[in-house]
């Protein structure tokens, strides 16, 4: 069941001239958060280092969203989209985020992201965008539950 209490409805509103900022390694491990990071996101910088970035992570995004942010930046890609963050305090903040690989002599050592505010409009269309998406996957997942084990091992045969 979904916990959702009123807490979850408040929004953090991201400044416009501030770079929020995080590198992870190559697990998605934080290694580092600027100031603004940590204050957007209602935690300490000390609590974020050595966590996995998904503690950012909001239940209204949908797996596939960071599907692509991993395929993309794997494979040397930058990653430009919307992203739906929970703070500490469970409240949100959106920010267009930007996450591509770090390199040192040509050599791909971590990853880094950084951060931007989201108009209100971009807002109410990404929400529903995502809301769909979300659905879309819970749906698949619904098929999958009712069919009988040999059904389903016919399914994982094809793909
Ligand atoms: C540099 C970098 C920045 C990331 N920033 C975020 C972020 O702001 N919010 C978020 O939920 N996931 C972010 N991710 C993706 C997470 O690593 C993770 O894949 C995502 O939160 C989904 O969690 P899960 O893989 O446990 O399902 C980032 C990944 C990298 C490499």
């Amino acid at each position: 069941m979904i916990d959702t209490t009123y807490d979850m409805f408040i929004e953090t509103e991201v400044p416009e001239n501030e770079l929020i900022i995080s590198r992870t390694d190559l697990k998605g491990i934080i290694t580092y958060v600027n100031d603004t990071f940590a204050e957007i996101s209602g935690y300490e910088p000390s609590e974020l280092i050595g966590k996995a970035h998904n503690i950012v992570r909001h239940p209204d995004m949908p797996k596939s969203a960071f599907k692509d942010v991993w395929e993309t930046i794997q494979d040397g890609k930058v990653w430009r989209g919307f992203i739906k963050n929970m703070r500490k305090d469970r409240g949100y903040y959106w920010v267009e985020a930007e996450v591509s690989g770090v390199y040192k002599e040509g050599e791909l050592t971590e990853y880094k992201s950084i951060r931007e505010p989201v108009s209100a409009e971009k807002k109410i269309q990404m929400q529903k965008f995502y809301d769909k998406l979300r659905q879309e996957e819970e749906d698949k997942h619904r098929v999958v539950t009712y069919l009988t084990t040999s059904q389903l091992e016919a399914l994982k045969a094809l793909v």
